[in-house]
């Protein structure tokens, strides 16, 4: 496991994060995350100190992690998108997979340990019907 548990968590900058340019959202994916318990803390840390290989994709226009009021409930990662088509863009780049890279590995080492994956995902994607 990569360490993060040290870098300084950088939520506070979620505040000063531009707004999404909402009137050019065209396409919304939204990634539901359970996390184990014991992951809760590691899962944080990555997304404080997430990659940014998505942000100089073209088409993307913004994201947020939304921690859940309720214990037990999933985090969800929504990104929004100018189109489908930029989305499934940067799914098949590198990109998606240097962002993903020290999330990917933790799934391989619980896998190789035989344990239980730490987190699981379902992807929902979604068009925009009204604003
Ligand atoms: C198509 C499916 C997925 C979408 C739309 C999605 C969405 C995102 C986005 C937008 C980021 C930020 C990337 C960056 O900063 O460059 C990210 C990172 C991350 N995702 Fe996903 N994701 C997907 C699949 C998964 C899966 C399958 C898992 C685990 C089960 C996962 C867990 C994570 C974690 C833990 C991070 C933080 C990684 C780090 O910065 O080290 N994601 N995801």
């Amino acid at each position: 496991m990569i360490g993060v548990m040290d870098a300084p968590c950088q939520l506070e900058a979620l505040s000063q994060a531009p707004l999404p340019k909402m009137e050019q959202t065209g396409f919304v994916a939204i990634n539901t995350i359970h996390c184990q318990p014991h992951y809760q803390e590691r899962f944080e840390c990555l997304f404080c100190s997430r990659v940014r290989a998505i942000d100089e994709m073209p088409g993307f226009l913004a994201m947020h992690v939304l921690k859940p009021g309720s214990e037990g409930e999933p985090y969800l990662v929504v990104s929004y998108w100018e189109s489908e088509e930029r989305f499934q863009a940067w799914v098949g780049s590198e990109a998606f997979h240097a962002g993903h890279a020290r999330a990917f590995a933790d799934l391989k080492a619980a896998k190789d340990a035989g344990q239980e994956p730490p987190m699981t995902s379902t992807l929902r994607t979604y068009s925009v019907l009204a604003r």
